[in-house]
């Protein structure tokens, strides 16, 4: 018995002698008090009287180990805590790093500042498909397969009747179609046409506004001009309505806006004639009414659809669309706020 305790002890020293880690000392003292407890079963097979003497042994024993194990624990919990200091040390001489964070495209800013403007009079957002029906995009738009205004753009066919829209303008058949007026819409959108130099991109972004309604008038179009005007760029900015032809609207126009490089005077910007032209207009045509199922004699409307790639470059001087595609982060994070 003795000497199963003399084993015990000596065992049990080493182990904690070795023990590097709280978990190593926590794992030694379950096994310590494992063996003590089959040490201590065999105290039965002692003579009655052998049995105090024993216990007293066991007893000082047990007391013995457990100070050594905690003693053992508190220079292990020293250690450890040493040694996470150590490893969470920040040398705060050393040079940071630089967390580099992306933001919005110009094109989305400007797309969000024009939502901004027009919700702001009371415009909903639509947002058409960009694969259309050629019905939609041009034959409900007053623009059928003969008419000399399809040359107006050079349209990528997908089948004989589906095409990538050239327009947002389709939109507002759709618009129109599902609903009753008063219709007061926005659609922006990805419009797409055989188109590529300077200032024309194959692929660019159209912002369409749209509102039907008892008594509308082209005033009311030149109204909300004016406002949006001055909104999106400076309180002075004045609007000239030329007049135009789209197959869709009647009297269409041609909206400019007075140059924000030079306040009218002329420019390089303005090509010296002191306006920028924005935007395409008019008041629905009849026939764009009757297509949709809005009675003419009733209601009448306007309509308009401006580049928002055009507004970007002008707001921010940008003179090549290909730079706005490009996706140079030089170029882009001049953008950032
Ligand atoms: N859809 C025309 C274009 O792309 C612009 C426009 C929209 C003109 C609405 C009049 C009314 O050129």
């Amino acid at each position: 018995m003795k000497q199963k305790i003399e084993n015990l002890r000596l065992e049990t020293e080493a182990a904690i002698a070795g023990a590097e880690s709280g978990r190593a000392l926590y794992e030694a003292k379950m096994k310590f008090q494992a063996s003590l407890k089959e040490v201590m079963s065999g105290m039965k097979d002692l003579a009655k009287e052998e049995r105090p003497a024993f216990g007293k042994i066991v007893n000082e024993f047990k007391q013995t180990m457990e100070s050594a194990f905690e003693e053992r624990a508190i220079v292990v919990r020293q250690k450890e805590m040493e040694e996470k200091y150590r490893s969470e040390q920040i040398d705060v001489t050393m040079p940071g790093k630089r967390v580099v964070s992306g933001a919005l495209h110009p094109i989305t800013v400007v797309k969000n500042e024009l939502i901004d403007v027009f919700a702001g009079m009371g415009f909903k957002v639509f947002e058409g498909p960009e694969i259309e029906t050629d019905y939609y995009n041009f034959t409900a738009l007053n623009t059928p397969k003969d008419h000399p205004a399809r040359d107006m753009q050079d349209t990528f066919y997908l089948a004989e009747n589906l095409l990538l829209r050239t327009q947002t303008s389709a939109g507002q058949v759709r618009v129109m179609e599902s609903g009753k007026p008063p219709i007061k819409i926005l659609s922006p959108g990805r419009v797409f046409r055989s188109d590529d130099d300077a200032t024309h991109s194959p692929m660019f972004h159209q912002m369409e506004g749209l509102v039907v309604d008892k008594g509308i008038t082209l005033c009311d179009l030149q109204g909300m001009l004016a406002e949006f005007a001055r909104k999106m760029f400076t309180s002075s900015t004045k609007v000239r309505l030329r007049p135009s032809y789209f197959p869709f609207t009647e009297p269409s126009v041609e909206v400019d806006l007075s140059c924000s490089e030079c306040g009218g005077k002329g420019c390089r910007l303005c090509k010296g004639t002191g306006w920028i032209e924005v935007l395409g207009a008019g008041m629905v045509n009849r026939r764009v009414l009757e297509n949709c199922g809005v009675d003419p004699d009733v209601y009448t409307g306007f309509a308009f659809g401006m580049g928002i790639e055009r507004i970007a470059m002008l707001k921010y001087g940008v003179n090549n669309i290909k730079t706005l595609f490009e996706n140079d982060v030089r170029f882009l994070k001049q953008f950032k706020d």
